[in-house]
């Protein structure tokens, strides 16, 4: 076990034990043993970066019956409308701009782009979603995005003003084929754009829950600052999100290229005094996860044996680590509700809870909603209005297990 991006030794700090693929909804009656690998997390001695200490392979999760969609929310649709606004009036509002989109999912980031006449390419290697894009009038190829399919599109289409990346990047453990890639495809001047769960947001409000399968790495502006200057890169502007529990948005140029805004010496200034990568952070950051799996069990248990009915809201692929971890199935958690077509009727994997449609929800309300899918709770509390004003509550589990 060496760090995947500088070769330097990883030291382990958190342990979830064996895991499923996360977006792998099991067919009911289907008795094959599932997929399973040891979910744990390490720190590199030498450059911080934090990722997973196994890496599962990628046809295992990509392919064409992945069914995580972009646009399963309203928050996160006006998000990526928002960046696609934003890069048109900057980056490429040049003279016959170019941009490509690594893991564009079903086209919720490119289809503006495309209403814009704006030249685009969108690289994703599962089918199902890939075909959604092609449908909003997205250019789209079903492969993965590596150092030759870069090259391939540089000959093909030229030179690219921008490459973006959204929850995609810190899927892909061969980093350096990566960067080499973006090396090959990006005009000098071009910005690399990617954003991901950023790992202070993770320790601040131990979720834990953003550490599964498909998450191999956890970013911060300083190891992203030294992975970039491997590469002949420089990281020259961060913004933070407040998406999907908190992320940085990270902008790399080539070395020299461009001058780093205020913003990176900020937040590195500020990871520097939190101590984000310290032993001792990591280390009550395990230490909380433990209790918060303690304490949902025990909540749970108890819920159960006062007749009480739960409900998961959310067939996330967070869930997974959640419910495997704590060893919660359906004798807890009867059933979890979620809009994807593709996890409805089918069972969570690993755990085995049915998922079923958001109108089982109603049809009556359970006493208490487990939401998994807490980084979206605005946005569903609100759909779910009824559910709260009907005496229902809501279970959250991070930064600790409360009802509300
Ligand atoms: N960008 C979207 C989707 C994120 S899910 C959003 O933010 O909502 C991650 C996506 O990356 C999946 O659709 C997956 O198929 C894709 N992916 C995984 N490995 C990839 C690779 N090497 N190149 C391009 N896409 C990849
Ligand atoms: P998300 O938290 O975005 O990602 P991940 O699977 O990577 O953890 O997933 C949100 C899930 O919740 C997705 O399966 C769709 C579902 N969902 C609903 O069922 N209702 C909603 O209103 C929203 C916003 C999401
Ligand atoms: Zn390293």
């Amino acid at each position: 076990m060496s760090c995947r991006v500088c070769s330097g030794r990883l030291s382990e700090f958190a342990d979830f034990g064996p895991q499923p693929i996360s977006d792998a909804f099991v067919e009911p009656g289907d008795t094959r043993e599932e997929f399973s690998f040891r979910l744990a997390v390490g720190i590199c001695q030498t450059c911080t970066m934090v990722q997973l200490l196994e890496e599962v392979p990628r046809e295992r999760m990509f392919h064409e019956a992945y069914p995580y969609l972009s646009s399963g929310s309203a928050v996160m649709r006006e998000h990526f409308e928002a960046l696609a606004k934003t890069l048109l009036a900057t980056e490429l509002a040049g003279p016959d701009p170019f941009v490509v989109e690594l893991g564009c999912n079903d086209g919720t980031m490119l289809r503006s782009i495309a209403d814009a006449g704006v030249r685009h390419l969108g690289v994703e290697p599962s089918g199902g979603v890939a075909d959604l894009a092609a449908a909003k009038g997205v250019r789209v190829r079903k492969e993965f995005f590596e150092e030759a399919t870069a090259r391939r599109i540089r000959d093909t289409d030229g030179p690219a003003d921008v490459v973006y990346a959204a929850n995609t990047l810190c899927h892909i453990p061969y980093m350096e084929s990566i960067l080499s890639g973006v090396d090959a495809l990006l005009r000098p001047d071009g910005v690399f754009v990617f954003e991901d769960p950023y790992l202070a947001d993770i320790l601040e409000r131990a979720s834990f829950d953003q550490i599964y399968d498909e998450h191999f790495y956890f970013f911060t502006a300083g190891s992203v600052q030294r992975m970039a200057q491997r590469s002949g890169f420089e990281l020259v502007d961060v913004e933070r999100l407040p998406v999907h529990g908190g992320e940085v948005r990270y902008t790399l140029a080539r070395r020299g290229a461009r001058r780093p805004g205020p913003a990176v010496a900020e937040l590195l200034a500020a990871e520097g005094s939190a101590g984000i990568t310290d032993p001792a952070t990591l280390r009550r950051f395990t230490a909380r996860v433990e209790h918060i799996r303690d304490a949902l069990v025990e909540l749970l248990t108890g819920l159960r044996d006062e007749g009480a009915t739960v409900a998961g809201y959310g067939a996330t692929a967070k869930s997974a680590t959640v419910l495997n971890y704590c060893g919660i199935g359906p004798e807890l958690v009867p059933f979890v509700c979620d809009t994807t077509p593709a996890k409805q009727g089918r069972l969570t994997p690993g755990s085995r809870i049915p998922v079923r449609s958001p109108e089982a929800f109603s049809g009556p309300y359970p006493d208490y909603a487990l939401l998994f899918a807490w980084n979206h709770a605005e946005e569903i509390m609100a759909k779910e209005r009824a559910f709260r004003e009907s005496g229902g509550r809501w279970i959250l589990y991070v930064p600790e297990v409360h009802v509300v």
